[in-house]
This record gives C-alpha cells, sequence and structure tokens, in this order.
C-alpha cells in the first residue's frame, strides 16, 4: 500500500480515517466513520510499573490518529485519561484522590470526557463507572489496542461503559509504538503473568502470559534502531524469563539475536523470576555485548518460610547461588532487587533473614514496600497477626540498613570512569547539571564544561569525583556525541 504522509506524525492512516483540511482554520480534521475529530489534548496520568508507562505510550501513539496531542495542562485537555495500578494500596488511593479531583474539571470544562485504564480498571472498572458520575468509561490493560473505538463511541454520545475482556488471539503480536523523541524504547516481549505468587494482584489484572515470537521481535527492533533512531532497548514483561515457553523460544536465544543489530547499543530486561533463570541465561550475560551489566531480580525475602507462604518457588540459597553464578561470568554486573517487609505473619527472626541475605547479596539498589493486602489473592485469605505499625518500623529499619551497604559498594566508584547516555538536566543548587546512567543503571550528574552546548542524549564517559548511595558526582572526561 502506498503511504499517505498525514502531517500527524502517522505514516500510513488506520483504515477508515480520512484527514481534511478545514478551510476556514486551516486545522487538520479526522473523519472516523460519522465523526469529525478537530485538534483536541489529551492529559494523562500514569501510575504503576514499566509496562503501564508503555501502555501509556502506546495509548497516546493510538490518539494521535484521532487527532490528539498530549498536554500537561490539565485545564487544556478535552480527554483526561488515568492508567492505574493496583498493587499496593499506596498507587491505588494517589488515584481515588486525583479522580475525585477531576469531578471540579468536569463542571467547569463541558464536554471533557474522562476515561480510566490500567489494572485497577480490570478488577474494579464496572464499579468505578457506576460509582463516579464523571466518568465516562473504564478499559483494562489487554484492551489499550481498542482505545480509539472507545474514544469514538463517547464522541458519539455513548457514556459508562466498561471494557475489561482479555485479548483471545493465540499469538501476542504487536508492533512498538514510541511518541517521544529519546533514543530509548521499551519493547514488550511477554505479557501477563502465571506465576500467582500469594501476595499479587498481577496475574488478575494482566492475566496469562503470552509470548511474541522472537523473529517478531527482532525485526521490531531492527526497525526502531534504523528508522527511528533507538539506540537503547529495555525488554518488558511481568516475568520476562519465561518468555518464549509456549513457543519453543528462551529470552537467551532473543538476547543472543537482538546483540547481533548493528546500531543497538545497549539491551536491558525486566523483570526476573529467580526460579525461570536459567543456566543459558546466565551464560549470556557473559558472552552478549550489549547486554547491560545490570540486572534487577526481585527476592522479595531473605527467609526461606516467608518465601514458601509468597509461593516464590526458590529458596535463599538458590537465589545466592544465582548471584554467585551470574558474577563468575560477568564480574562487572551490578544486581538490584525488591523486597516485601511484613508480609502475613513475618516473624522477627524471619525479618532478619532478609537483613542477613542483604548482607550476603550486596544489592546496588533495592525497591522495598510494606505488605500491602490485595483482594482476590491467595495471602488475602491467610489469617494475619501483624501490624502495619511493625510493618512501617521494619520497613525504615531495612531502607536504613541497606543504605549503610549501598554507601559502601558505590564508594568504590570513585576515580572509575564510566560510559553514561545523557538524559536530562536539572537545577542542583542553583547550578545547571547534566545527568546520565551508566550502564549498569547508576545516576551519575556532572557540571557541563560548555554551559550553553545541548548534551541531551550524547554518549558520554564521566570520571566519578564523589559517590553517595543512590548518586553521583563526576567529571566530563570524553563528550562522544549522539553515536559513540
Ligand atoms: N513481576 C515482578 C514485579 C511485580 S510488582 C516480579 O515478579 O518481581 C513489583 C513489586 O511490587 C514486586 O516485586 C513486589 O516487591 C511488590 N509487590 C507486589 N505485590 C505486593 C503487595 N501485595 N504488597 C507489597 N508489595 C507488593
Ligand atoms: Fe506478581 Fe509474582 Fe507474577 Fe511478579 S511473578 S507479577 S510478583 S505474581
Ligand atoms: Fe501495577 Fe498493574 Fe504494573 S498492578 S505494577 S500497573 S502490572
Amino acid at each position: 500500500m502506498a503511504q499517505q504522509p498525514s502531517g500527524l506524525g502517522l505514516s500510513e492512516l488506520p483504515l477508515g480515517v480520512q484527514i481534511h483540511k478545514d478551510p476556514l482554520t486551516g486545522q487538520n480534521l479526522i473523519q472516523k466513520g460519522d465523526l469529525i475529530f478537530p485538534p483536541r489534548k489529551v492529559w494523562m496520568k500514569t501510575f504503576g510499573c514499566q509496562m503501564n508507562y508503555h501502555d501509556s505510550e502506546r495509548i497516546l501513539s493510538h490518539l494521535k490518529e484521532l487527532n490528539f496531542d498530549q498536554t500537561e495542562e490539565l485545564e487544556a485537555a478535552d480527554l483526561v485519561l488515568f492508567n492505574t495500578c493496583a498493587v499496593r494500596d499506596l498507587a491505588n488511593q494517589k488515584f481515588y484522590s486525583q479522580l475525585g479531583e477531576i469531578k471540579h474539571a468536569k463542571k467547569k470544562k463541558n464536554g471533557l470526557v474522562v476515561g480510566v485504564g490500567g489494572c485497577v480498571a480490570q478488577t474494579e472498572g464496572k464499579e468505578l463507572v457506576e460509582k463516579y458520575k464523571h466518568l465516562d468509561f473504564a478499559f483494562g490493560p489487554d484492551t489499550i489496542d481498542m482505545i480509539n473505538d472507545m474514544v469514538y463511541r463517547t464522541y458519539a454520545g455513548d457514556h459508562k461503559f466498561t471494557i475489561n475482556s482479555w485479548d483471545r488471539s493465540e499469538n501476542f503480536s504487536i508492533e512498538t509504538k514510541i511518541t517521544h523523541g529519546s533514543p530509548q524504547a521499551f519493547v514488550n516481549i511477554i505479557k501477563g503473568c502465571n506465576k500467582y505468587c500469594t501476595y499479587c494482584i498481577v496475574p488478575y489484572t494482566r492475566g496469562k502470559e503470552r509470548s511474541r515470537r522472537k523473529d517478531e521481535i527482532v525485526q521490531d527492533v531492527k526497525r526502531l534502531v534504523e528508522y527511528q533512531g533507538i539506540q537503547e532497548v529495555m525488554l518488558l514483561g511481568q516475568n520476562v524469563n519465561s518468555f518464549g515457553q509456549e513457543n519453543g523460544e528462551t529470552l537467551a536465544e532473543l538476547i543472543h539475536d537482538l546483540d547481533q543489530i548493528n546500531g543497538l547499543e545497549l539491551l536491558r530486561y525486566t523483570t526476573s523470576h529467580p526460579y525461570d533463570v536459567s543456566d543459558e541465561l546466565i551464560a549470556i550475560h557473559g558472552t552478549a555485548k550489549k547486554l547491560a551489566p545490570h540486572l534487577h531480580l526481585p527476592v522479595q525475602s531473605g527467609s526461606g518460610t516467608v518465601l514458601q507462604r509468597m509461593h516464590r518457588e526458590y529458596t535463599p540459597e538458590h537465589y545466592l547461588g544465582l548471584l554467585e553464578k551470574l558474577r563468575k561470568v560477568a564480574p562487572q554486573i551490578v544486581i538490584s532487587t525488591d523486597i516485601i517487609v511484613g508480609f502475613v505473619n513475618e516473624t522477627e527472626e524471619e525479618f532478619q533473614d532478609t537483613l542477613k541475605l542483604l548482607d550476603a547479596a550486596q544489592f546496588d539498589f533495592i525497591y522495598s514496600y510494606a505488605y500491602s493486602e490485595r483482594k482476590k489473592t491467595r495471602a488475602a485469605k491467610m489469617e494475619d497477626f501483624l501490624t502495619d505499625e511493625i510493618r512501617m518500623e521494619r520497613l525504615r529499619y531495612l531502607q536504613a540498613y541497606q543504605l549503610k551497604i549501598q554507601e559502601k559498594i558505590r564508594a568504590s566508584m570513585v576515580d572509575q570512569t564510566f560510559r553514561v547516555l545523557i538524559d536530562g538536566h536539572g537545577n542542583m543548587g542553583g547550578v545547571k547539571k547534566y545527568k546520565g546512567r551508566t550502564t549498569c543503571g547508576r545516576l551519575i550528574h556532572f557540571l557541563p564544561p560548555e554551559p550553553e552546548k545541548d548534551y541531551q542524549w550524547h554518549w558520554a564517559d564521566l570520571k566519578v569525583t564523589s559517590a553517595s548511595a543512590l548518586s553521583a558526582q563526576g567529571v566530563l572526561v570524553r563528550d562522544l556525541g549522539r553515536r559513540p
């Protein structure tokens, strides 16, 4: 099919969509079915994990086809969308309070359309639409590719509907859509999760595991690298380690193939489940040249009995054994993790075992959370005697404990030189400083030697002058420009 230039950043128009020019204003008008879509603005708020952020980007990319551009100003919006997270109560509460506030925006602006997507919408969409009068529609994560049909429906006069069906197709096949101009892209390789850890809501919000085919992903990444200037790719999934199981393919094979792509500089993947880390995957950390020397490997707890109650299917010893093997094949590798403290009936001794694991594992950083009971999960049915005070106390203790470990590890960065991709700048005590992340994911700030020069998305070598537990300061040794 011949490419139809649309002037909207869309190389090809979807079926049934036409573009007209408004003779009076000169604006592009998009016709879909019986409706004309003038240029409009969408304001979007995203909660949760990288998959949700990536979904939001995909939604925005679809909405361009209906003439919607993103705005940061709520007052300017014609369409308001929330992409929600259900994993802990805190994210939930933030969303509910913001949804409540939108009521006022809707009163001020006639015709403002409000939609809620994501993991909360999957499980509670119907109730939300019934309860919040100003909410027009709700949609689950498996329906985001239908967003334009939903928006069309609301402009056609249909309101108060919920679409949270599961995608019934056998294959998970999509092309990555990006809207930003950065050289970093997220690429979905597997969706859903079959693990059913007893505390976790994700299998109920994201459904069964379904992998894309390896060759399709390789073609997709090639296209991103060749035509969209992508240099860094993050492979995404709730459990990327079970990638390809239903198709007889593996993550290690996928990494091997992606490693051959000319022009791709860096490859990462997240999130990994320790149970599925194979010897083949460990080995590829020693051989793939483009694979980042960083692995996020959530352990959740250092206690064997807690891990059993969580249904994590490994022991602390097995986990530490994996780290040992990884560090053997890739001595520079940096490991990070997730920890849940205060899981149902966690004893003081079990908590101490987690501290011991922190000592043994020497994580470069951790995300840590107090256990938050989620309806529908198996853990929610367990009788729980632990109080929230104890949970919070243990969380604070654990975080302070880890910071000390981190401080020591990071101190060794001083005087070393790291290759970074410069991804932004900020104001630090009235001074403009650029920042970049090392290939192992550590943040380094530096003073630009030429204050007027734009260093954004340059690769550079930075020599670290001081390092704290969370970030480092450095000096620019070599500016490699936009591509090394
Ligand atoms: N698929 C990933 C991440 C899932 S959610 C994995 O398997 O690790 C991200 C993190 O949120 C989890 O690693 C876990 O540490 C935390 N989390 C999930 N459910 C939680 C709950 N009910 N309470 C507190 N933290 C939770
Ligand atoms: Fe949740 Fe466990 Fe699946 Fe991760 S592996 S998404 S923690 S059920
Ligand atoms: Fe949250 Fe859903 Fe991600 S529950 S962590 S947004 S998969």
